[in-house]
C-alpha cells in the first residue's frame, strides 16, 4: 500500500504570524517508498532575514508576558497535540519511517514534555542573597536574582525525533521568555511545520515562534551566524555540531550530538536482563538514536552465554515496512545512511569479525546484524553506524572495558550490567560520559532527568529544568537599604 499522505501538498513557513511560501521549494519524499509527501519552502537568505526581524520584534513584548500566560499556551499545545495524535503518528511513519508504536509514543511523550515544562517553569523561582553572609558586608545589601530570557533562540531539530526534539527546545525556550526560530531537519520538516501549527493554534503570538526550512547548504550557516541569534539549541551529527561551534562566536550553544554508547556486561550480570536491554537499546528505530547501545563490552567468561541470549532476541525482531505491519526494524532514513552502515560491516567482515546474524540489505532496509569477536582495529568498534548493527567486543577485565569505553571520541551514555553495587559505582565513576545507566539500556528519558554529552557528544545539559536554565540567564538586582 502506498502511503496515503497528501502528496502534492505545498507547506509554508510560519513567519511573524503568517504562513509564507518561498520562490522555490524542496520536495520531501518518504524513505519508505520514495513517494512525494509534499513540498516545503526552500528559503533564501532574504527570507531568513524576515524571520529574524519578526523574532526580534516580538521578543520585547513576549518577554513581558507572565509565566502563567506562557504556561496556558503550553497546556493548550499539549492538548492539541493529543487531539491530532493519529494524524501526527501517520506523518512520523511516512516522513521518517518510524514504526507506528514508536511514532505514537513520540507524540504522547511530547505532550507530557510540554506540560511538565510549563509546570517546571512556574516553580523555577529566583533567589535572594543577604549581603551580610559575606565578611565585612553590612545587613543593608540584598541581591534579588531573577531568571531572564536570552532573546532569539535558534532550535535545530534532527530527523529521528522531528516532533519530540523540536518541542524539547521550543517549550523550554518559550517558557523562559525567548522567541524561537525552528529549523527542522529537511527529512522531518513537515513534522516540524505541523508542530509549529500546533503551537500557533495554541495561541503563541505572531513572531514568537517562526520556522525556517531550506537547504542546509544554502542557508544553514546563514541561520546559525545571523546577527540576531542569541542562542543555538542543536541536535544532530557531531560533524554539523562541530561546524556550528566553529563558525559561531559569542553565541551560547546547547549541542546534542553523536554517541557510541557502550553496554558493559560484567561476569555477575543478570544476562537475561542485559540481553533484553541491549537488544531494545541497540535496535529500536533501527539504531537511529544518538543514545542507542552501539557496542557491547562483555567479560570473556560470560560472553558465550550472553551472545546466545542476544541472538535469540534479535532473531525475533520483526523486519519490514511500518506502513504495512507492526515492525521493529524499519528502512533507514536514506540511501547514504544505509551505504555507510554497509561500509562499516564490510570493514568488520574483512578484518575477521564473526557475523552471527544479518548483514543483509534490501534497498535501505538493513536486517538486524550482530557481530562477535569485534576488535579495536575495526571501524565498527569506534564509528557511529546509526543503523541496526551491534559489535560484541570481548574483554578480560572490567578495567579493560573501562579503557576501551573511554577511548571513544564520544561520551554520551554507557550502561553497566552487574549485580554488585560496588562494581557498578566504581565503573560508573570511571566512565567519561554524561550518564551511566545501571542495569538498563542507554536512553534520554525520562525527560526531566539531566541529559548531556561530553567530548564529541555535545555541549551543555538538556532535561526540562536544565533546558529552561540553559535558555535563560540570572539577572541580579542589589537592594541597598539606607
Ligand atoms: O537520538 C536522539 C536522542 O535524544 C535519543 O533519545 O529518547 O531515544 O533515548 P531517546
Amino acid at each position: 500500500m502506498k502511503n496515503k499522505w497528501n502528496e502534492g501538498a505545498l507547506y509554508r513557513n510560519l513567519v511573524d504570524g503568517k504562513w509564507l511560501e518561498s520562490k522555490s521549494v524542496m520536495t520531501i519524499y518518504s524513505p519508505l517508498d520514495d513517494s512525494v509527501l509534499g513540498h516545503v519552502p526552500a528559503m533564501t537568505k532574504e527570507d531568513v532575514d524576515q524571520v529574524f526581524l519578526a523574532a526580534r520584534k516580538a521578543f520585547y513584548k513576549w518577554r513581558e508576558t507572565t509565566i502563567e500566560e506562557r504556561a496556558e499556551i503550553m497546556y493548550r499545545a499539549a492538548d492539541i497535540l493529543m487531539d491530532r495524535i493519529d494524524e501526527l503518528t501517520q506523518l512520523l511513519v511516512v516522513e521518517i519511517g518510524k514504526d507506528r508504536k514508536s511514532s505514537k509514543a513520540e507524540v504522547e511523550r511530547t505532550a507530557d514534555f510540554i506540560r511538565f515544562t510549563a509546570d517546571t517553569a512556574k516553580n523555577l523561582s529566583g533567589e535572594s542573597i543577604p549581603g551580610d553572609s559575606f565578611p565585612g558586608v553590612k545587613r543593608n545589601k540584598i541581591s534579588i536574582v531573577r531568571r531572564e530570557p536570552l532573546g532569539v533562540v535558534v532550535a535545530i531539530s534532527p530527523f529521528n525525533y522531528p516532533i519530540n526534539l523540536a518541542a524539547s527546545k521550543l517549550a523550554p525556550g518559550l517558557m523562559a521568555g525567548n522567541t524561537m526560530v525552528l529549523k527542522p531537519a529537511s527529512q522531518g520538516s513537515i513534522c516540524g511545520l505541523s508542530l509549529a501549527k500546533v503551537f500557533e493554534e495554541a495561541g503563541v503570538p505572531a513572531g514568537v515562534l517562526n520556522t525556517v526550512t531550506g537547504k542546509g547548504s544554502e542557508i544553514g550557516d546563514y541561520v546559525t551566524t545571523h546577527k540576531e541569534v542569541n542562542f543555538i539549541n542543536f541536535t544532530g551529527s557531531t560533524d554539523v555540531g562541530t561546524r556550528i561551534s566553529r563558525i559561531t562566536s559569542m553565541v551560547p550553544l546547547l549541542l546534542e550530538l553523536g554517541g557510541k554508547d557502550a553496554a558493559i556486561v560484567l561476569a555477575d550480570a543478570d544476562l537475561d536482563l542485559a540481553a533484553a536491554n541491549i537488544v531494545a537499546g541497540g535496535y529500536s528505530y533501527s539504531g537511529q538514536r544518538c543514545t542507542a547501545v552501539k557496542r557491547i563490552l562483555v567479560l570473556e567468561e560470560v560472553a558465550d552465554t550472553l551472545v546466545e541470549k542476544i541472538k535469540e532476541r534479535v532473531e525475533k525482531l520483526r523486519v519490514g515496512n511500518p506502513l504495512h505491519q507492526d515492525v521493529d526494524i524499519v528502512p533507514l532514513i536514506s540511501t547514504k545512511a544505509a551505504d555507510f552502515v554497509m561500509e562499516l560491516m564490510e570493514d568488520a567482515n574483512e578484518k575477521g569479525a564473526s557475523l552471527l546474524l544479518g548483514g543483509k540489505r534490501e534497498g535501505n532496509l538493513i536486517y538486524p546484524t550482530l557481530f562477535d569477536h569485534v576488535t579495536t582495529d575495526m571501524r565498527l568498534a569506534w564509528e557511529e553506524p546509526f543503523g541496526p548493527v551491534l559489535p560484541i567486543i570481548r574483554v578480560k577485565t572490567k578495567e579493560e572495558a573501562i579503557e576501551i569505553a573511554n577511548r571513544s571520541e564520544y561520551g554520551l551514555q554507557s550502561a553497566v550490567f552487574t549485580q554488585n553495587i560496588n562494581d557498578a559505582c566504581q565503573v560508573a565513576a570511571a566512565l567519561e560520559v554524561g550518564t551511566v545507566q545501571i542495569n538498563n539500556k542507554t536512553e534520554r528519558g525520562p525527560d526531566h532527568f539531566p541529559f548531556l554529552g561530553v567530548k564529541s557528544s555535545g555541549l551543555g545539559t538538556q532535561g526540562i529544568r536544565y533546558s529552561i536554565e540553559s535558555m535563560s540567564r540570572p539577572k541580579a538586582m542589589v537592594i541597598n537599604i539606607h
